[in-house]
């Protein structure tokens, strides 16, 4: 019989294009900064060496002005839209013009902690370290303008959470008018009813043809976009790559980078308080433009606990997810929201990347016992279901697209 462990390998294999790995055959066949970052995490535990490359190679692709794009075109493919003809970002390899969540300072940190070759990873962590925090300096000098500690993403599918309840509200103010025709791809590779909607792609295409117009001058951006939304679970994790940054930073001498991150992570958890909801037990997003705490207590809220939130916080989020009260957990909506969806992507399925950094923040939090349920729930989904894209939270339906990189990922380390 293979063991869960045999499977998850065979996947990162088999999804392996040589120097990165595509998230799924079919549905997604480029690489993806943060699928990416956290498929290293898997390949380390059977290949050391190729987990550093993963990481490198979408470092390759970082642009000057320090951003890092949520979608590197390798090699052509007309099997997704929107490609490389649609961003035109002019890059020499194609990428799209927008980021995603900065996981890659957690990533290094876990990778060189864990490393078994001390040397090797001291070499490629020394080459990533600055590049990371060309990124991080992006971040705050971008799209924190105010200063304000934390970040906004422009774009849903900056948050990797593309059609979260989140985004409903502040997603009424982006039109759709006047956006080039176009055919979907995703929904011939994926039932379409686990999709986000035509509704909502005719905005995600509005808003890319919108910064495209502007062209792709990150500096803009920010203040040009009528979706500038702070997502706590966006943050955390920023916030966390800063103070892992700082520690390896730190302990391979290199000083200022030290100081720069430290200060980052501890402007924006500080700043992160702005975000607590006590009526909902949880971190909710700001919607930027308005003001305004946005009145949807997703994922993104709990997530937050991967940063370090103060212990009583921590504890709050460890209870709402046990009020949530699915078989399987975290569900990435709560289920006694009307609008929560158990089929539909980021509006209630549950994410096994999420459950991870969830369950990572928890533990080193104190919480060890919700932590530990999130694991042993998250091993078996994959048991029932196998390794796929997402799960209904109640049924632990498979979802999606299936053989995927980073639920094969996470299943190796869950099981270390
Ligand atoms: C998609 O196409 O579904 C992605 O999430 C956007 O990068």
């Amino acid at each position: 019989m293979t063991t869960l462990t045999e499977n998850a390998i065979e996947i990162l294999r088999e999804n392996d294009r040589g120097h990165y790995t595509v998230p799924t055959k079919g549905l997604y066949p480029f690489q993806w900064n943060w699928d990416s970052c956290l498929t290293a995490l898997g390949q380390r535990h059977f290949d050391e060496a190729r987990a550093w490359t993963e990481i490198e190679t979408l470092f390759a692709h970082q642009w000057p002005c320090g951003m890092v794009p949520h979608i590197v075109f390798h090699k052509h493919d007309d099997g997704y839209f929107p490609g490389p003809d649609v961003w035109a970002t002019g890059r020499p390899t194609p990428t799209s013009g927008i980021t995603q969540p900065a996981v890659a300072g957690f990533a290094l940190r876990r990778l060189y902690d864990r490393a078994s070759d001390k040397v090797a990873a001291e070499a490629r962590v020394q080459a990533l370290l600055p590049k990371v925090a060309a990124w991080h300096r992006w971040f705050y000098a971008t799209r924190d303008p105010g200063g304000e500690g934390l970040v906004a993403i422009i774009h849903p599918w900056e948050a990797g959470r593309d059609n979260s309840i989140d985004w409903d509200a502040p997603f009424e103010r982006v039109p759709t008018d006047g956006i080039t025709p176009y055919t979907r791809r995703d929904t011939q590779h994926a039932d379409p009813a686990h999709r986000p909607t035509k509704e909502q792609y005719d905005r995600y295409l509005w808003l890319v043809e919108h910064f495209r117009g502007l062209g792709w001058d990150t500096a803009k951006l920010h203040d040009a976009s009528p979706f500038q939304v702070v997502d706590p679970g966006f943050n955390a994790i920023l916030i966390r790559a800063c103070a892992d940054l700082a520690d390896l930073a730190e302990g391979l001498g290199m000083t200022d980078l030290a100081a720069e991150n430290r200060k980052f992570a501890a402007r924006g958890l500080a700043a992160m308080e702005r975000l607590w909801s006590d009526a909902h037990g949880q971190y909710l997003c700001l919607d930027r433009v308005r003001g305004e705490l946005i009145d949807s207590a997703s994922v993104g809220g709990l997530l937050a606990a991967f940063c370090a939130v103060p212990p009583a916080r921590a504890a709050a989020i460890a209870a709402t997810i046990e009020a949530h009260g699915t078989r399987f957990r975290v569900a990435s909506h709560p289920p006694a929201d009307p609008r929560f969806d158990a089929k539909r992507y980021w509006r209630g399925p549950v994410w096994l990347v999420v459950n991870y950094m969830i369950a990572d923040g928890l533990a080193r939090a104190g919480q060890e016992d919700a932590a530990a349920r999130i694991t042993a729930s998250s091993l078996d989904l994959i048991r029932e279901s196998g390794f796929a894209e997402y799960y209904d939270p109640i049924t632990g339906a498979p979802l999606g697209g299936g053989r995927f990189t980073w639920t094969a990922a996470m299943v190796l380390e869950f099981l270390a």
